[in-house]
């Protein structure tokens, strides 16, 4: 099944209200012994930046359910927005495994998963996020260490590009292995 998205770009919004309509909420950590804390202090309010709301929402779903997916009880999520002079910057930090350097240049690649023993999800949310990302002229990108947890930050520049046409089709189904 081939999904195409256009770019719905509106003009202001916080980001703890971006994040409060993320489907992920507090208790659901809660839930998971996580503990959860989100800062966007350093945002001006309402921020100068236009942008689709509700796929920046599935962004950060998509990055907050993998680091409750992936970190054990009694760990740490974070997310937190800053502002720099040209561009948003929202960083989701967790405390679990991590990943292995060797397997970084891949995390974004669609349908990759970093073992065979766990086949929940399709190995679809980082894709999906990065071609999000790049839609609104972003970049998107991940730090981590093999058993000292991972942060994934992306940006999304001030400015809009000239056209938001040309999203690339999101394809959900695996292909014959
Ligand atoms: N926070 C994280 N900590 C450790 N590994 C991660 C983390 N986020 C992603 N990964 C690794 O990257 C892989 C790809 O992530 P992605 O979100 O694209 O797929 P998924 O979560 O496995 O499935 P889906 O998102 O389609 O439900 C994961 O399977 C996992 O191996
Ligand atoms: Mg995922």
């Amino acid at each position: 099944m081939l999904e195409r998205f256009a770019l719905c770009r509106r003009d202001t919004m916080s980001a703890h209200s971006c994040v409060r309509s993320a489907p992920l909420t507090p208790p659901l950590f809660e839930a998971r012994r996580l503990s959860f804390t989100v800062d966007a202090s350093a945002l001006p309010v309402p921020w100068p930046i236009a942008f689709d709301h509700d796929r920046i929402a599935q962004v950060l779903s998509n990055l907050l359910s993998n680091a409750m997916k992936f970190t054990q009880a009694n760990g740490t999520v974070s997310l937190r927005a800053n502002w720099h002079a040209d561009c948003v910057e929202f960083v989701v930090r967790d405390s679990g495994p991590g990943i292995a350097k060797h397997a970084l240049p891949h995390v974004f690649e669609r349908f990759w998963q970093a073992g065979t023993e766990s086949r929940d999800g399709l190995g679809l949310g980082l894709y999906i996020c990065k071609t999000i990302v790049e839609a609104h002229g972003g970049r998107i990108g991940v730090e981590s260490e093999r058993g000292n947890g991972a942060t994934f930050r992306f940006t999304l520049p001030a400015g809009q590009p000239e056209s938001d046409a040309g999203v690339e089709p999101v394809e959900h189904s695996r292909p014959e292995q």
